[in-house]
């Protein structure tokens, strides 16, 4: 790598990116060791997330992911990378009130060496995401299909299918860039929403089965690499599979992003 390309990635280098139209690779990572597989192969964005209650802890939701394991995933990625941006999930119930998430948040920063902090929620979590940004603590957004509300939304399904709810998350998107956010994740949404939301808005918008149209996309790296069991959702893509080794598997899956053939149509709602 370059100097320039090996230099950290900041919210800056993002935000230029998607001035520039280039399109930058993201995906989750809960350990040192794939967090340097990620940063060799040029992953711009690495996300702690709390997927990691599945995909890691066994459990079958997000729920039961506490503060404690958030900060400790995350400081193991934060020894194995270098590079990529690193955003970390605050957990379910632990950003109630923006009391509760300015202390949370701090300690994410402070103890889990968190460069962003990621929470779910539209217009309603707006105060909170001022009350961070105020407080010099960068956030990113995260709407559509939100996986702490699954047990309200009654399952993990698309959102924005009609034009209402479109209408109500392309609302949240421009309330949480309003209020600070300075970057946006858009899960499991109509190709077009995503495409409407990317083009509404200056922040960079992350895709996640929100379509092709999105500044950059992130997976979940069990899912892509093909070993999370049970039914794989449409937008998910197996890069395992003829790649012969994990660092080939995601190096083509940050090549598909940047050249926009991943997503492709069979991947999209
Ligand atoms: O928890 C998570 O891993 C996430 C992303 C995949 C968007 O929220």
């Amino acid at each position: 790598m370059s100097e320039e390309t090996s230099a950290p990635v900041t919210v800056a280098t993002l935000a230029a990116m998607k001035r520039a139209g280039e399109k930058f690779a993201c995906l989750t990572a809960y350990d040192a060791s794939f967090a340097t597989v990620l940063d060799a192969a040029g992953v711009e964005l690495v996300m702690v997330g709390d997927s990691l209650g599945m995909v890691v802890q066994g459990h079958d939701s997000t729920l039961p992911v506490r503060m404690m394991d958030m900060i400790y995933h995350s400081r193991c990625v934060a020894r194995g990378s270098r590079r990529a941006l690193r955003v970390v999930d605050m957990p379910y119930k632990s950003y109630s009130t923006p009391a509760e998430a300015l202390v949370n948040a701090t300690r994410l920063m402070e103890e889990g060496q968190a460069q962003v902090v990621k929470l779910e929620g539209g217009a309603v979590q707006a105060e909170t995401v001022r009350q961070l940004t105020a407080h010099r603590i960068p956030v990113c957004g995260h709407i559509g299909l939100l996986p702490q509300s699954v047990q309200e939304l009654g399952g993990y399904r698309v959102q924005g299918r009609d034009a209402k709810d479109a209408q109500r998350i392309l609302d949240d998107a421009r309330s949480l860039q309003a209020a600070g956010a300075e970057l946006l994740v858009v899960e499991c949404v109509p190709a077009s929403l995503g495409r409407d939301i990317t083009q509404a808005l200056d922040i960079p918008v992350i895709g996640i089965g929100a379509g092709p149209d999105c500044d950059a996309q992130v997976l979940v790296l069990y899912d892509m690499l093909g070993i999370t069991p049970g039914k794989r959702a449409r937008f998910v893509k197996d890069f395992m599979l003829g790649a012969g080794s994990v660092q080939a598997a995601v190096e083509s899956y940050v090549q598909a992003v940047k050249a926009g053939s991943y997503p492709a149509p069979e991947h999209c709602y």
